[in-house]
């Protein structure tokens, strides 16, 4: 079809050097790449593109002379009983849920060592992040996520993200991005809109992602940039499960069942009939944080691969279980529902009440760096 439309410009324009020039330029990368259209991404990429090696961090440099995706509108969605009534980011939702590729901007493809090599792995956290909240990623390099041999086992991190705005400011948060992933190696990031919708969609690339490049890691931490997240006990944990090192089901959390889709349209987390028929969701843990081990995210990602889209991804993560006939369990150390103190007369953030937790939502970056150096002071004396 570009073949076409670029005859028929050809033939109906005079051309100037300059359009000539750029028809020449499109006509000839076409012919050296081609095009792979999917069931629904096309994209040509130009340019430089050095793929992130762990060890020469200093030579990433991503340029892209153009690339661009389309996964095209689903023009039908419209014809949805009362489409028109929907607010417009769910009906964004109908249009678009079935995309499931997008060009990556940032890769590192060495993360975890290699497909073989990721077996050395034994806990990748892999954190959601927006572009706009470097500070947050800063003390997570520094607190919890820091990459380190805990126990005699590699912990890796990874960071999710999309992209946001639009122009110029899109740039810079880009950039901002390429700048911290030339340092630290730790990016992953999709040329999508990065909005709260479309959280399912990150956690589908980065399973796809995972299939690829980090097949072979025991256990996953999912979670959120918010949270705290003691890794040393988590170590601990998964440590001494029972015959279990990654290679059997395992998705521990925040347990939540017999909830409901929220029918309010002004809620943050509103699901029309139209997104979800029935009237419950199945049981799944909360998306601040949960645990799982490498088999039991290779299995979510093979059941996504049939399951329409439903943009609360912890909801989305609870169906793909439900269809493997797998159960999500509770872990008690996880609170994603609120700090775990008993009353407003006692200190909200008194290191004892976190020492022996999993992870606790939420903790704004200055508390992050207080409680993970308070946590691990080794004159803490904690009562019973
Ligand atoms: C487009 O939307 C219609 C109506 O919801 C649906 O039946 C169809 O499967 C969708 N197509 C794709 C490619 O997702
Ligand atoms: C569509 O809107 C009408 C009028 O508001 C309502 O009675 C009906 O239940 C709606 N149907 C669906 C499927 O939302
Ligand atoms: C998700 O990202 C895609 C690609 O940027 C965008 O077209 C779509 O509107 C986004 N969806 C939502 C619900 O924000
Ligand atoms: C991304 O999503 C936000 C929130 O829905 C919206 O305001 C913005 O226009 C979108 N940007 C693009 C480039 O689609
Ligand atoms: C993926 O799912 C299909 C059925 O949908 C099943 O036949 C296959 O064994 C699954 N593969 C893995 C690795 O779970």
């Amino acid at each position: 079809m570009l073949r076409v439309l670029l005859y028929r410009f050809l033939r109906r324009n005079i051309l100037s050097g300059k359009t000539f020039l750029l028809v020449g330029t499109l006509l000839m990368v076409i012919y050296l790449y081609g095009y792979s259209p999917d069931h629904c991404a096309v994209h040509l990429k130009v340019g430089v593109r050095r793929d992130v090696h762990q060890n020469e961090p200093s030579t990433t440099e991503t340029t892209y002379a153009f690339s661009w995706t389309q996964c095209q509108q689903n023009m039908s969605a419209a014809h949805i009983t009362n489409f028109t009534s929907l607010p417009g980011n769910i009906q964004n939702v109908l249009y678009y849920r079935h995309c499931r590729h997008f060009p990556m901007l940032l890769d590192n493809p060495g993360k975890c060592g290699g497909p073989d090599g990721s077996s050395e792995v034994f806990l990748l956290l892999v954190i959601k992040s927006s572009p706009k909240n470097y500070e947050r990623r800063e003390v997570l390099r520094k607190t919890w996520a820091k990459e380190r041999l805990q126990n005699g086992a590699w912990i890796r991190r990874i960071f999710l993200s999309g992209t946001m705005e639009a122009g110029f400011r899109k740039e810079r948060l880009n950039k901002l991005l390429e700048l911290e992933h030339r340092e630290y190696n730790d990016i992953l990031q999709w040329d999508f809109n990065d909005t709260f919708y479309n959280l399912t969609l990150k956690q589908i690339l980065f399973l796809q992602w995972m299939e690829k490049n980090c097949p072979h890691v025991h256990f996953l931490l999912n979670g959120d940039e918010d949270v705290f997240a003691n890794t040393d006990n988590m170590v601990e944990y998964l440590q001494n499960l029972q015959d279990n090192n990654g290679n059997k089901h395992l998705f521990t959390g925040h347990l939540i069942y017999n909830a409901k889709p929220i029918r309010y349209a002004r809620s943050k987390y509103f699901i029309p009939v139209q997104l979800h028929q029935s009237d419950k969701y199945p049981a799944y843990c909360g998306g601040g944080g949960f645990l799982l081990s490498g088999y039991t995210a290779k299995v979510i990602y093979n059941m996504s691969r049939s399951i329409t889209m439903l943009p609360i991804d912890d909801v989305y993560m609870g169906m793909c279980l439900a269809k493997a006939g797998l159960r999500p369990e509770s872990h008690m150390g996880v609170k994603t529902a609120g700090h775990p103190f008993p009353s407003s007369r006692v200190d909200a953030y008194d290191p004892c009440f976190y020492k022996d937790l999993l992870l606790v939502h939420r903790f704004l970056p200055d508390e992050m760096y207080l409680m993970w150096h308070r946590t691990h002071d080794p004159n803490l004396i904690c009562g019973v």
